[in-house]
């Protein structure tokens, strides 16, 4: 018999319905309680669970007294990213384990604090990577491991954001100081992908970007925003082109076009490319290795493939020498935060390993803010500083059983 697990919720904002997939009582799982600091939030965080499970959540407007009064076995953070060192540390320190949504922070040694404060008290600590469990990063990481294109030399993933306008410069993503860069702050899902389907983390960044539509549109004026002001929507898709569009947020520092290279430490060549303002959303890697090359076309729809071309044609094929088709069962990656949300019970059960560890998260913060620091200082490269060898080989489950 499983034993019962009280987890609560800090954050109830758009990424706390992350939570609902680890509701379940029957298998002896519930969430019992969030915190919000706004009481519109709170309020829509316990009608969710009174309408949807029939479920009386206690709600906080202070995480401390949640964590105090609960007496909880596993917390979710889904608050902005600039929370997050501070709750994660909290959490830890009051032996709370958790679940943490990327980026881990928004600075490295912020990262580094939080796997240090594991690290010091033994206490489980997760990373909310989700797209190690998305359908088409796995079969292109299965055709990689089974040889389909030899060994890996480059890795270059453009990342088209139709949405980009309404979900990252109308609330509080659009300022540095609450993310230190829209590189760390989306990217973060990306770099970490980059290094696990290269099997290698970046030792080396540099890049380009600019603050090139959104900054010159009509903001809303400062202090007057919606009931909560954290909190941005997706618009109607006929809010476009984007330049007709207004009632940005006050303050916009953020670059809307990301660009970096980066070195891995085996020797891989990778590239990532952000854009906040095309008129499609999709994340398209391709992969190429000594006998051959791989590409997404889309990456969720049941009309997403991957092509994989093997052999030689001097010329461009649309379809490759296979077509390995996506079930198109994860429209809104609602299978992989299932995926992963299991896997951070089991872990508090002593029953499973991560897909996606701290280290791997640090990593990507790391590159996130090298990646920032050139792309705002003319494009000089920065080396990725290496973790401390004791956090670097820290199993962060603590568990004996797995
Ligand atoms: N893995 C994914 O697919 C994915 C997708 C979206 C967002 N995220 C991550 O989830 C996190 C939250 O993003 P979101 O889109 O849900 O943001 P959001 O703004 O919709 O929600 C954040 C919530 O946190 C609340 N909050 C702010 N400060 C707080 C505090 N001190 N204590 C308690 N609550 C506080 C806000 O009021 C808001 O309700 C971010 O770190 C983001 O990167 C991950």
């Amino acid at each position: 018999m499983n034993r019962k697990l009280r987890l609560g919720i800090i954050g109830s904002g758009y990424r706390s319905t992350l939570a609902d997939y680890a509701h379940l009582p029957a298998d002896g799982v519930e969430i019992v309680a969030g915190t919000d600091i706004f009481p519109e939030q709170r309020a829509a965080f316990q009608e969710r669970y009174r309408q949807k499970f029939g479920q009386t959540v206690r709600v906080y407007a202070d995480y401390h007294e949640m964590i105090e009064r609960e007496n909880l076995d596993g917390v979710f953070i889904t608050t902005p990213d600039y929370c997050h060192e501070e709750q994660a540390c909290y959490a830890l320190r009051c032996h709370v384990p958790v679940y943490l949504e990327k980026p881990l922070a928004i600075t490295i040694e912020g990262a580094d604090r939080i796997l240090q404060t594991a690290y010091d008290t033994r206490t489980a600590l997760m990373a909310g990577h989700n797209m190690r469990h998305m359908e088409f990063t796995n079969r292109m990481r299965e055709l990689i491991l089974t040889g389909a294109i030899g060994e890996v030399k480059a890795i270059w993933c453009r990342h088209f954001i139709s949405y980009g306008g309404d979900a990252y410069f109308r609330d509080w993503h659009a300022d540095r100081s609450n993310t230190t860069s829209l590189l760390l702050q989306k990217g973060a899902h990306d770099i970490d992908i980059i290094h696990w389907l290269a099997n290698a983390r970046s030792v080396r960044v540099n890049g380009f970007g600019a603050s090139s539509l959104y900054a010159g549109l009509a903001r809303r004026p400062a202090g007057n925003g919606s009931p909560c002001p954290c909190v941005a929507e997706i618009r109607s898709q006929k809010a476009w082109p984007p330049e007709s569009t207004a009632d940005y947020y006050p303050h916009i520092s953020n670059e809307d076009i990301n660009m970096i290279n980066m070195q891995l430490s085996n020797g891989v060549q990778a590239s990532y490319m952000q854009c906040h303002f095309t008129p499609d959303a999709c994340r398209n890697y391709t992969v190429i290795g000594t006998k051959g090359r791989l590409e997404n076309y889309g990456d969720t729809a049941s009309t997403a493939a991957i092509q994989l071309w093997n052999k030689r044609s001097d010329a461009f094929h649309l379809e490759g020498t296979e077509t390995i088709r996506l079930s198109g069962r994860d429209e809104k990656h609602v299978e992989a935060d299932r995926a992963i949300v299991k896997i951070f019970t089991d872990i508090l059960r002593g029953k499973a390993a991560p897909v996606s560890s701290p280290q791997s998260g640090r990593y990507a913060v790391a590159v996130g803010c090298c990646g920032a620091q050139s792309i705002r200082n003319g494009g000089n490269p920065f080396e990725i500083p290496a973790l401390p060898e004791n956090l670097e080989n820290c199993d962060f489950t603590f568990s004996q059983n797995i």
